[in-house]
């Protein structure tokens, strides 16, 4: 009992398994293989147009699979193999992502923004909300108070009565991290959450990175251009090149690779 309980906690939160996805003729992902271990920084590069964000829709159930497997280990030990699952029920086992494409609701305020995000580990259903007994006005409060607490995480505190649309692109990016943070994952996937930063808030992502990774006991899956940031805050990194998985490594492994390089330098070349 004792052996089974420590060999599960050595196996991944995360297992992609020999994943394809077609879209009509076309392959974007051919046979890719990925994990996660728990508390892992893990980033996903490659060049534009490789499948990184495919893959991410295919791990959140946003895409079926053409073929593969996509296996969620949650801290329990519960395993699930995600095939007829819809994304909000991703979203409950405890997987959280952000969008490349931000999807805000630009007209609500950044608390209301991150507060609607949470109500999916809320137990006050529609006739709880109408008839608003003292359990629901108290657990209404409850969720206030943490998503303000995440707003503080991310550096937004002081804008909690903005209307989104008023955030700058950075800013919108960060409020997007707290949405997912309020679902309470222990699995957090990020799309190229650094794009439209300037160096500066690039710096200070990636340590709000590293202080949620810490707070809150999460395993991370990042894409993202930015490789001084890539380099800095990972602990190892799968490259993706036409669909296909071309090097995985710690940052000095990849950041040697010759496939790798020649992936790069051929998109320049381009
Ligand atoms: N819903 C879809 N229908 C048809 N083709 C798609 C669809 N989604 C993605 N593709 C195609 O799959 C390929 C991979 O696209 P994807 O968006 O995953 O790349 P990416 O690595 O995220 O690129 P980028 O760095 O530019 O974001 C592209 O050729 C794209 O046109
Ligand atoms: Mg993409």
């Amino acid at each position: 009992m004792m052996q089974a309980a420590s060999s599960t906690a050595a196996l991944p939160v995360l297992e992609v398994r020999d994943l394809s996805k077609r879209f009509g003729g076309l392959l974007a992902l051919s046979d890719v293989n990925l994990n996660i271990h728990q508390g892992e920084v893990v980033a996903l590069i490659g060049p534009n147009g490789a499948g990184k964000t495919t893959l991410f829709n295919c791990i959140t159930s946003i895409y079926t699979p053409s073929e593969g497997q996509v296996v969620l280990r949650r801290p329990q030990g519960e395993e699930c193999i995600l095939n007829t699952h819809k994304p909000h029920e991703v979203t409950r086992l405890g997987m959280a992502r952000t969008f490349q494409n931000i999807r805000l609701f630009q007209g609500m305020t950044v608390l209301e923004n991150v507060m609607i995000a949470r109500h999916c580990r809320t137990r006050a259903g529609v006739f709880g909300a109408l008839l608003r007994p003292a359990w629901v006005r108290r657990e209404e409060r409850a969720i206030e108070e943490k998503s303000y607490t995440l707003l503080q995480y991310m550096g937004l505190e002081s804008l909690y009565a903005e209307e989104a649309r008023n955030l700058s692109y950075g800013q919108q990016r960060r409020l997007e991290i707290a949405r997912a943070l309020a679902t309470e994952p222990f699995l957090l996937l990020l799309d190229e959450p650094a794009a439209g930063m300037n160096p500066q808030e690039t710096l200070e992502l990636k340590e709000m990175v590293l202080d949620i990774r810490k707070a809150f006991n999460l395993s991370v899956l990042l894409i993202e251009h930015d490789m001084s940031m890539v380099m800095s805050l990972s602990d190892r990194i799968y490259v993706m090149e036409y669909g296909c998985n071309i090097a995985s490594g710690t940052p000095d492994e990849v950041r040697h690779n010759k496939q790798v390089i020649k992936a790069y330098l051929g998109e320049d070349d381009a």
